[in-house]
């Protein structure tokens, strides 16, 4: 039994269904991220955890209790909204106090737990400033630590980073992170960031029009998406149509290996495989050959698009220092049996 359950948790507007049938069990200490594209259901999910959204029915238990109806101050969760809405007339420390004055601790207490949680995001020299006097990512660390200070069970963090810039929301991933794993909170983060949700979590939850589509740890999320959507959304994805033969799929009469369990010779099928699973040599010594169509240069890596028999690939190098292959370049592509994997074609079954 976990310490956070969901269990066919759904919310009807009308006769559209934001979330349906959701169930999910979080353990203690773990941070679980809900990923999906705009409208899929995960602020709904979160807020009725927090108890603002009333479930239209399913269950949901806190630590052996249910507390599917209960009032959200009754729940005590920690609660980061996408705008962390600071109080601007109160200082860092007043902020990050407020909740426990509403809790009615005492003032020594108070101000001894303020200055814990303000150490922990490490703000304890800024408690005296405005939000208006804070960077970007010290307000967001204000508005985890006011979360974090009265101590919840479940911490909850709708697009913690979402205004932040690019550079800063990444170092906020390993800070945030960091923090976490420091106090050990059960966290639910929700995202429609794929790096975000991989780098932070223990587990992804991916959603697609309100429902669960897959629950893994981001490595096996990314190694074996369960569908096509999936694998999409997380990370690139080369899909090249043909027909299955033993070995590999065949497409304009050549064999490109890979994996295919369960599918019958001469069958539709669609061969899957990552850009950075691919590597770049003469052509004719791949698996199949083909002319570098764009080259983009990402600083840690090269991003080429290939023209091929099979359609346009694209390949991910690592940069190792030297100029690669340049647009227009005869290539070989190759890749081992092992990278690639074969499927029915989506709206078949299984793929
Ligand atoms: N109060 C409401 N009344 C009617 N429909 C709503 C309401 N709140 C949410 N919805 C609908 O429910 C669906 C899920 O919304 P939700 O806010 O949970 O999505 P989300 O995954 O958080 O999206 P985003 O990434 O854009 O924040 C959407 O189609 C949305 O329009
Ligand atoms: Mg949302």
């Amino acid at each position: 039994m976990g310490f956070l359950t969901l269990e066919g948790l759904t919310r009807l507007y009308g006769d559209v269904a934001a979330v349906s049938d959701v169930s999910l069990s979080v353990a203690k200490g773990e941070f679980v991220s809900l990923l999906g594209p705009s409208g899929c259901g995960k602020t709904t999910t979160l807020q009725m955890i927090a108890g603002l959204v009333e479930p239209t029915s399913g269950r949901i238990t806190l630590d052996g209790r249910d507390i599917t109806h209960e009032k959200p101050d009754r729940r005590g969760l920690g609660i980061v909204f996408q705008s962390y809405a600071l109080f601007p007339h109160m200082t860092v420390a007043q902020n990050v106090s407020f909740g426990l004055e509403m809790r009615r601790v005492a003032r020594a207490e108070r101000e001894a737990r303020v200055r814990q949680a303000l150490a922990l995001v490490q703000l304890a020299a800024l408690a005296d400033r405005y939000p208006r006097q804070l960077s970007g990512g010290q307000r967001q660390r204000v508005a985890v630590a006011r979360a974090l200070v009265i101590d919840p069970p479940v911490l909850l963090l709708d697009e913690p980073l979402s205004n932040l810039d690019a550079k800063l929301r990444e170092e906020m991933q390993f800070e945030l992170r960091g923090i976490q794993q420091r106090v050990g909170t059960t966290t639910i983060m929700v995202t429609h960031d794929q790096g975000e949700a991989l780098s932070m979590s223990d587990r992804v939850v991916v959603m697609e029009q309100g429902h669960i589509v897959q629950v893994d740890a981001p490595y096996r999320l990314y190694e074996s998406p369960a569908t096509s959507f999936i694998s999409a959304f997380v990370g690139k994805m080369n899909r090249l149509s043909g027909v299955w033969r033993p070995g590999g799929v065949e497409i304009g009469g050549r064999l490109l290996p890979c994996n295919g369990a369960g599918l019958s010779e001469g069958a539709a099928a669609v061969l899957a495989i990552r850009p950075e699973k691919i590597g770049l040599k003469a052509p004719g010594a791949g698996v199949l050959d083909g002319r570098v169509k764009g080259r983009f240069f990402l600083g840690s890596a090269w991003f080429f698009t290939v023209e091929t028999p099979a359609g346009l690939i694209g390949v991910s190098l690592p940069n190792a220092g030297e100029e690669p292959a340049r647009e227009g370049d005869a290539v070989g592509l190759d890749w081992s049996s092992t990278s690639a994997k074969a499927a029915k074609p989506e709206g078949a079954q299984g793929a």
